[in-house]
């Protein structure tokens, strides 16, 4: 429990800080200052901490990047995880530009479940919101996912006005029509900065109102660990629909996750500056009472809440393909 009562039993571990699409919210198009090999964590060093995490409390795991499925042997390292007996959820957060091809194996190596980024389902503006494009092989995934029963098989959609708000209806009829669950996310200022301004950024409030027209929304009961969305089902549809409000609803109070950088740095809040040097600790040779210790450091340091109302435009912050999503 951390100081504010929370149960922190959800770690998300960025396995790397590469990708293989330049999302324009995410990272500029040249000049990405990727960490080399000597600074990110071994799969092994990965695989331990999940242990260290377990022992700590920790009972699902999320695998996020940059796209972690451009990670060396992933599958690996999800095998491993998928061993810790107190671990009873893994779940992936991936682009799904490879995933079609690699899913298979990732089911058979314990992954649970999947969410997938698709902000557009038209292929122009994939292009040029991913500035390389790809959205036949995200649109295979999803299906790939259903097919192989990760369900509830998350679609994420970072709604940005003017670019992909008049998709919102399709969206809401493709989970209408397919037991998905598309999930709606407020833009938020993180990431490359340069795209992102207050009249991009469209509130859940807005994009449910825009839906109720067409469709009867149905609120579900909050679920316990589900994190910070809002469900809703469709009357009549086969899917539902979430809402993610991390700027016109704080749900800190709710949150249970803490994360791992990708060169092994605990952190309470994506968006808080404090973190808790693993790597450094592993450098030296700690012992797991050590690594125990630290990972109750980053959870009784984690903040109440985050400040990203107080103003966009902040220095120094880690980019969310650094920090994990
Ligand atoms: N605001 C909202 N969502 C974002 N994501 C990445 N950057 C932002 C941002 N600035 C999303 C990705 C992915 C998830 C992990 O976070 O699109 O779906
Ligand atoms: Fe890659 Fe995800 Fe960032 Fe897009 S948002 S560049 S897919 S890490």
């Amino acid at each position: 429990m951390d100081s504010f009562g929370r149960h922190i039993n959800y770690l998300r571990i960025s396995v790397t800080d590469r990708c293989n699409l330049r999302c324009q919210y995410c990272m500029p198009e040249d000049g990405v200052q990727n960490l080399g090999h000597g600074n990110i964590l071994s799969l092994e060093d990965l695989a331990r901490l999940a242990r260290i995490g377990a022992q700590v409390g920790i009972r699902k795991v999320r695998l996020t990047g940059g796209e972690p499925l451009v990670r060396k042997n992933i599958t690996g390292l999800i095998r491993c995880i998928a061993d810790i007996p107190e671990i009873d959820d893994i779940a992936l957060t991936t682009n799904g530009i490879l995933f079609p091809a690699m899913a298979q194996d990732l089911k058979a190596a314990g992954l649970k479940r999947v969410n997938i980024s698709m902000d557009t389902m038209k292929e122009e503006r994939f292009a040029y919101i991913t500035r390389r494009g790809g959205l036949n092989q995200v649109r295979e995934a999803v299906f790939k996912a259903l097919e192989l029963d990760m369900h509830p098989v998350k679609i994420n959609v970072v709604v940005i006005r003017g670019f992909n708000d008049d998709e919102i209806g399709d969206f809401a009829r493709l989970a209408y029509d397919y037991p998905l669950h598309v999930r709606f996310i407020e833009y938020m200022p993180v990431g490359d900065l340069l795209f992102w301004n207050p009249d991009r950024m469209m509130s859940s409030q807005e994009i449910l109102d825009r839906l109720k027209s067409d469709y009867e929304l149905n609120p579900e009961k909050a679920v316990e660990g589900n994190g910070p969305a809002r469900y809703y089902h469709i009357a009549g549809g086969a899917g539902s629909l979430g809402f993610i409000s991390p700027m016109s609803h704080q749900f800190c109070s709710e949150c249970n996750r803490i994360r791992l950088t990708a060169d092994g740095k605990l952190r309470g809040c994506l968006y808080a500056k404090q973190e808790v040097d693993l790597k450094a600790a592993l450098d030296r040779g700690a012992y797991d009472e050590e690594l125990q210790e630290l990972f109750l450091t980053a959870i009784k340091t984690k903040p109440a809440h985050h400040e990203m109302n107080s103003g966009w435009g902040q220095q120094n912050f880690r980019k969310m393909y650094q920090i994990g999503g």
